[in-house]
C-alpha cells in the first residue's frame, strides 16, 4: 500500500501533538496535516499554519465528516487524559481513551483508511511486571484506569489489525519531557516541572522520592519515534500497536544532580503524593530490543544532552519574559 499523505492529528494541542503536529506538516505539507482538538486554538502556530478544526475523539460523526471532507487517510489519535487526571475521572478517562479510540479504528476500518497511530505508554505495565529490562512481551496487569486504558487500546488495535486489516501502530511511549508545551496530567510531569522551577525559582519540591527511577524520553525522540514508526513499510511491523521504546532511565536524585552541575544554587526537597505509588508501579529499564530490529529505532538524547538543552531553551525563554510561552 502506498504511503499515507493525508493525516488528521486528534489532541493536537496537547504535549506531544502540538510539536508531532509541526514535524508531521514539515515532512507531508502544511495542508496536509490537520490539526484538531476539543479546545480553540485561536492566534496559535497550530491553528494558522495549517488547517485547524474543533474535534472530540467520541464524537463519531465529526470524525466522519473531517475524514471525508479533508480526504484523510492517517489518523494519528493523541487525544487522552492521563494517568494522575485519569485517576481523578476514570469514567471519563475510559471514555475518551477507549471510546474516542474505538471511534477512530471504526472510522479507519469504514474510510478504508492507510493508518491509525495510537499511543500507548509504559503505564500498561503494573507490579507483577520485571521493572528492569522490562521485556516486550510480559506481564500487563497495571493498576490505574490509564493504564488499564493503554492495554486494553493495545489490544483493539491488534484486534482491527487482525480481524478487519486496518493499520493500527502504537509505541510505549515512556515519560516526555519538553520544553514548548507543559504536560497534562501525568506521573512523569516532575522531570518537566522541574526545570521550570529551577530556572523560576531556584528550588523545586518534587512529588516522587529521590531514588524514583522511570524510563524518559526527551521530545526530538518522540518525535523521531513516531515519524518513524508511521512511515515504516507495513511488512516489517510484527508487534505493531506496542512497541516498547527506550531512551534513558534516571533517578529523581540523578536528573537534580545534572540540572545542579548548570545551576549550582538550585534546590530540591522531595515531598511524594498520591503519584508515588503509580510510579512504583512502572519499569525502572525498558527492553527495545524489538522495536530496534523491526524498525531501526535508535534515541539520540541522554541526561546530559537533554538536560544541557532544556535549561539552554527555558533560559532563552525567560529572558525574553515568556517562560511560560510554549
Ligand atoms: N506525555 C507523556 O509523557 C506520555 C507518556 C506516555 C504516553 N503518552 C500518550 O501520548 C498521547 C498524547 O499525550 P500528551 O502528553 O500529548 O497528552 P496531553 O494531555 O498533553 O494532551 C492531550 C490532548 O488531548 C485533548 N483532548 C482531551 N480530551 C479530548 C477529546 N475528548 N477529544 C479531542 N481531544 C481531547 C486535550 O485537549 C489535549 O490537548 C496520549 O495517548 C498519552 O496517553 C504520553
Amino acid at each position: 500500500m502506498s504511503e499515507i499523505s493525508r493525516i488528521l492529528v486528534i489532541g493536537a494541542l496537547g504535549q506531544i501533538g502540538s510539536e508531532l503536529t509541526p514535524a508531521l506538516r514539515q515532512r507531508y505539507g502544511a495542508d496536509n496535516v490537520v490539526a484538531a482538538d476539543i479546545r480553540e486554538a485561536k492566534g496559535t502556530p497550530l491553528a494558522e499554519d495549517g488547517p485547524y478544526e474543533i474535534c472530540d475523539v467520541t464524537d463519531r460523526t465529526r470524525i466522519d465528516r473531517l475524514i471525508t471532507g479533508y480526504k484523510i487517510d492517517c489518523i494519528a489519535n493523541m487525544a487522552a487524559l492521563l494517568s494522575a487526571v485519569g485517576e481523578k475521572v476514570p469514567q471519563k478517562c475510559w471514555e475518551v481513551n477507549i471510546n474516542g479510540l474505538v471511534n477512530t479504528l471504526e472510522a479507519a476500518r469504514e474510510h478504508e483508511l492507510k493508518q491509525v497511530f495510537c499511543p500507548s505508554s509504559i503505564a500498561v505495565f503494573g507490579p507483577n511486571t520485571p521493572r528492569d529490562s522490562t521485556p516486550q512481551e510480559t506481564v500487563l496487569e497495571p493498576t490505574t484506569m490509564y493504564g488499564v486504558t493503554k492495554v486494553s487500546g493495545e489490544l483493539l488495535c491488534h484486534y482491527y489489525h487482525l480481524r478487519f486489516g486496518v493499520d493500527a501502530r502504537g509505541l510505549r511511549y515512556p515519560g516526555i519531557i519538553s520544553s514548548e508545551t507543559l504536560p497534562g496530567g501525568g506521573t512523569t510531569d516532575y522531570a518537566v516541572e522541574i526545570f521550570y522551577k529551577a530556572i523560576e525559582d531556584g528550588h523545586y519540591d518534587c512529588f516522587v522520592r529521590e531514588d524514583t527511577m522511570l524510563p524518559m524520553m526527551y521530545m526530538p525522540d518522540c518525535i523521531k519515534a513516531t515519524m518513524d514508526l508511521l512511515a515504516a513499510p507495513r511488512e516489517k511491523l510484527m508487534h505493531r500497536s506496542n512497541y516498547n521504546v527506550a531512551a534513558i532511565s534516571f533517578t529523581a536524585g540523578e536528573l537534580a544532580a545534572e540540572i545542579t552541575k548548570h545551576l549550582p544554587e538550585f534546590t530540591i526537597d522531595y515531598k511524594p503524593d498520591e503519584r508515588q505509588a503509580y510510579a512504583d508501579s512502572w519499569p525502572r529499564t525498558i527492553d527495545d530490543r524489538i522495536a530496534r530490529e523491526e524498525w531501526g529505532w535508535t534515541p539520540a538524547y541522554d541526561l546530559a544532552a537533554m538536560t544541557k538543552d532544556m535549561l539552554e531553551v527555558l533560559t532563552k525563554r525567560q529572558a525574553a519574559g515568556a517562560l511560560y510561552a510554549g
